[in-house]
């Protein structure tokens, strides 16, 4: 049997958003290493196909096994909702059994239950995301008596990625999508954030909603989620180096990732510009 080096936990996301659950893992796990993977390059993916999805994140995963990581958190709904399943079923028994790929959506799913009175929750993500119903089929799953209604917010991405997060332009945008969800159901009382990139919109989401309603940002939810896996599973934890070392690398330029990256992670930091390896679609374990 070989004997694995204690790495870095791998965080992913198609850009930036994974930055705001990298702040929360970092303050909530400090002693871990954690290598963040950000693909600038190809981002969003929010507006693309299952496949390409599911294929930019495998071609990410495998980046961050080769870098050493034998855990890897999909910091992106997007991803977790569109690759997810597939590479934990398909794809890690060919690469390697003994890593671990988890995602951001069962975190939340967990956590809503205990916190809606109405019993009707809204979610915000990504048209992925949202056409994946993959937080219906969650929440459903743990709490079948409770609704689940959902708005696709296509804009607020680019506008994020962009620094347009506090421009007139998002109000417009955000005040929008707001209404349309709470359209759907006047009970709404608890909204989570189906996308890593959303809390930069926080102060404008919480402008549009009516007060009683519980906004759901997942950063603190992933971070907890990871300690209770950690602690419930000591043979994945042995092989996380805890150095406290933070390494961040971009498909794209380093300048930009830089100075954009800081209002995500809140602090400073330099990355490193990679090259993901494509994958040929021939060997692709396409989803059914
Ligand atoms: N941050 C990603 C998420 O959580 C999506 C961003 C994108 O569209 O690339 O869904």
């Amino acid at each position: 049997m070989s004997v694995q080096k204690a790495s870095p936990i791998g965080v992913f996301d198609s850009g930036y958003g994974g930055l705001t659950v990298l702040r929360e893992l970092v303050k909530t796990l400090p002693e871990y290493d954690y290598l963040y993977l950000g693909d600038n390059a190809r981002t969003p993916y929010g507006t693309r196909s299952y496949d390409t999805v599911y294929k930019f994140t495998l071609e990410c995963v495998r980046y961050l096994f080769d870098a050493g990581c034998q855990l890897v958190i999909l910091a992106c709904n997007t991803a977790s909702a569109k690759a997810l399943r597939t590479i934990q079923q398909h794809d890690l028994p060919l690469i390697d059994i003994n890593r671990r790929v988890l995602g951001v959506i069962r975190p939340s799913a967990e956590a809503v239950g205990a916190l809606t009175h109405s019993n009707a929750v809204g979610i915000l993500g990504t048209t992925g995301t949202v056409n994946s119903a993959s937080y219906v089929i969650e929440i459903n799953k743990l709490f079948p008596h409770i609704s689940v209604f959902q708005e696709a917010c296509p804009m607020w991405v680019p506008l994020v990625e962009n620094g347009q997060h506090d421009s007139p332009g998002a109000d417009y945008f955000v005040q929008e999508n707001i209404k349309h969800l709470l359209m759907q159901h006047p009970a709404i009382d608890t909204v989570i954030l189906g996308c890593t990139h959303y809390p930069l919109l926080l102060p404008k989401i919480r402008q549009y909603l009516p007060e009683h309603v519980r906004i759901l940002s997942q950063g603190e939810l992933v971070a907890q989620s990871l300690a209770d896996y950690l602690k419930r599973h000591p043979e994945i934890d042995i092989n996380c180096s805890k150095s406290r070392r933070r390494t961040f690398l971009t498909t794209d330029n380093v300048d930009i990732f830089d100075q954009h990256a800081a209002v995500f992670f809140g602090d400073k930091l330099k990355s490193t510009q990679v090259c993901v390896m494509p994958i040929h679609d021939q060997i692709l374990n396409k989803h059914a």
